[in-house]
């Protein structure tokens, strides 16, 4: 292992010095907002400074738009160099059909059973002992973003949490404001009621239900709660009329709503826009009620080619996605957390350091993207997509077909 760190640094290093080897990497990736593309910036500036060249592949969207491109041009025959995916079992048929690469030998050369933490991340990279991705970030949904704004123009306080929240609803309307943003693209719907779920039913019901598939339990009474609560979230995000989950954090950024229950990546908006956590906006972690994150996250893939050259650069991305340097500066853009513990982050700001001291105290529960297949979650995000939509499914009626959902889930 030690001589493969050797040839890794070396051939870095002659890269850097301008070798005829420096090679065109196309990454795939759906990375467009602001604060994603600050931060997936620092992953191309870190590359590139190896000698190779980070060749941008963007798609506008979403993951549930880029997805299925990235799938069709591997299956095709024209495979990029590399792409972004949630690890987990989203790769796991392209995985189980020899299309990715084995990336252990990297892994062993550069230490990641050491370094990354929690450990559930790099086994969520793994099947059958062998490494397939390299995790990038811990990304959490349990997060709850209130305009200081919007409740400043309302004349309430702001909330510390999600009863408060639903209770401060017809004064955030009285002042004009859409309580809570949601936007209209399937996931973000489906990821607010994930984060209600954990928030008000607790970590153990999300587990049972998506982990075990539990359908006796996605029927009863506390599941009945929590789709109560997404029935006064429905309520409270009529009027949005935006698609983009960026969109949505706009109007929270600029007060016209009230909050908006997303991921962290919210957090590299507010950045963009140049408002303080604490000042212009809140970030209420599980819903201010559990105190949580999920321990989901990016990871970079790469496609098996035929190509000595893109696989050795193929290999030189994976490392530096994960060099500290790389880390502090692609995260603190992002608004995630770093994948390795030995890294400074003085520079966190105060919602990231809430998100660490959780990850600290162990407060963490597993994602769905690990629990379920993509089939499943996208099942899934119809039905909370519809039932957003359409305020004539009843809360009891949604539910059903959620208990149909896990019944057939594998
Ligand atoms: C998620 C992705 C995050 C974030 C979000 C919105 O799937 O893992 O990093 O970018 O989509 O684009």
């Amino acid at each position: 292992m030690i001589a493969f760190r050797t040839i890794l640094t070396s051939t870095t290093a002659l890269l850097a010095a301008g070798s005829a080897h420096a090679t065109d990497l196309e990454v795939m990736h759906w990375w467009t907002s602001g604060g994603e593309a600050a931060a997936v910036a620092e992953f191309a500036n870190a590359f590139d400074a190896t000698g190779h060249k980070w060749i941008d592949g963007a798609i506008a969207g979403s993951g549930g738009t880029a997805r299925p491109i990235i799938v069709s041009r591997i299956i095709g025959g024209d495979p990029m160099g590399a792409f972004q995916f949630n690890h987990g079992r989203q790769a796991e048929e392209l995985i189980d059909a020899g299309l990715l690469r084995d990336l252990t030998g990297v892994a062993e050369a550069e230490g990641w059973k050491d370094i990354v933490n929690p450990p559930s991340l790099l086994d969520a990279c793994t099947v059958d002992g062998k490494i397939y991705c390299a995790p990038v970030n811990i990304h959490s949904w349990q997060w709850l973003w209130l305009s200081h704004h919007a409740f400043a123009d309302a004349g309430v306080d702001v909330p510390t949490n999600w009863d408060e929240f639903v209770a401060a609803a017809p004064a955030l309307r009285d002042a004009g404001k859409i309580p809570l943003a949601v936007g209209g693209q399937p996931w973000q719907s489906a990821g607010a009621f994930n984060v209600l779920m954990v928030g008000i039913a607790g970590p153990d019901v999300l587990v049972r239900i998506y982990g075990d598939k539990d359908a006796d339990l996605a029927a009863g009474p506390e599941m009945a709660r929590v789709f109560a609560a997404a029935g006064d979230a429905r309520e409270m995000s009529q009027g949005t009329n935006v698609q983009d989950w960026n969109q949505a954090t706009n109007l929270v950024i600029t007060g016209q709503a009230g909050g908006q229950i997303m991921g962290d990546w919210a957090q590299g908006e507010f950045q963009v826009a140049g408002q303080t956590a604490g000042e212009d906006y809140s970030c209420l972690p599980g819903l201010g009620i559990n105190e949580l994150i999920d321990t989901a996250g990016d990871a970079f893939y790469f496609p098996v080619v035929n190509d000595p050259d893109i696989a050795a650069a193929q290999d030189v991305l994976a490392a530096t996605l994960l060099a500290p340097e790389t880390q502090v500066a692609f995260n603190l853009k992002k608004g995630s957390l770093p994948i390795r513990g030995d890294i400074d982050l003085t520079a966190a700001n105060d919602c990231m350091k809430k998100g660490l001291e959780i990850l600290a105290a162990g407060n963490t529960l597993p994602a769905t993207t690990i629990l379920n297949t993509e089939d499943t979650n996208n099942q899934l995000n119809d039905l909370f997509v519809e039932f957003f939509n359409d305020t004539s499914i009843t809360p009891e009626a949604a539910q059903e077909r959620f208990v149909d959902i896990i019944a057939n889930a594998d």
